[in-house]
């Protein structure tokens, strides 16, 4: 069942309870590495301790008070309009809510707000992140690349973008 929009809170400033919550919601997600974990949680503590001069960009959904999903993003090094969406999760126990795509779509008009022409996501071929895919594509984001066995052999890295405005 959708979370109802009264019980949501949605939030860009990072707030110093936000590491530790991000690290619940990636460790919850039961997708990623044990070595993963600290460097998402370092992004956020970052963006918590210099604020924008970290040079990352965060939204936080924020359920009767607890933070359960997020993403992170920056405008690409050496690049005027691109946007990497580094990290995006739903707490285990929120997910398949419409929390991500709220999330996402929060994203979108950031990226668009800050002079943003392109979102570039990056995942992986695995079974595992099949549900990621589906989100992705279901969101509008195309495939646009595919790097043979990038993270280890038989795993491939998937590239998904999507134009957050219609100029050229
Ligand atoms: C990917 C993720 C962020 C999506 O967040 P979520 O809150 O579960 O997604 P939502 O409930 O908002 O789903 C949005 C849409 O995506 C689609 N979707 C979500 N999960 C899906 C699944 N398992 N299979 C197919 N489609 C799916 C749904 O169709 C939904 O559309 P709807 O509005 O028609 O229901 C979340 O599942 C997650 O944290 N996954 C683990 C971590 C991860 O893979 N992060 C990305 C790599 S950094």
């Amino acid at each position: 069942m959708k979370i109802a929009p009264e019980n949501m809170t949605i939030r860009t400033r990072v707030i110093s309870t936000d590491p530790a919550a991000v690290e619940q919601i990636i460790i919850s997600s039961g997708f990623f590495r044990p070595d993963e974990v600290p460097v998402a949680v370092e992004l956020v503590q970052e963006g918590f301790d210099k604020g924008t001069d970290s040079g990352y960009e965060y939204v936080f959904i924020e359920v009767d008070g607890r933070t359960v999903a997020y993403a992170c993003f920056g405008l690409i090094p050496c690049t005027l309009f691109s946007y990497d969406l580094y990290w995006i999760a739903t707490h285990e126990d929120f997910r398949g809510k419409g929390l991500g795509k709220i999330v996402l779509l929060e994203v979108e008009k950031a990226v668009a707000k800050l002079g943003g022409k392109t979102i570039y996501i990056e995942t992986s071929c695995l079974p595992i992140y099949e549900p990621t895919r589906a989100f992705y594509l279901k969101n509008e984001y195309l495939e646009k690349a595919r790097f043979e066995d990038f993270y280890n052999d038989g795993d491939d890295k998937v590239v998904y973008v999507k134009r957050v405005t219609g100029d050229r």
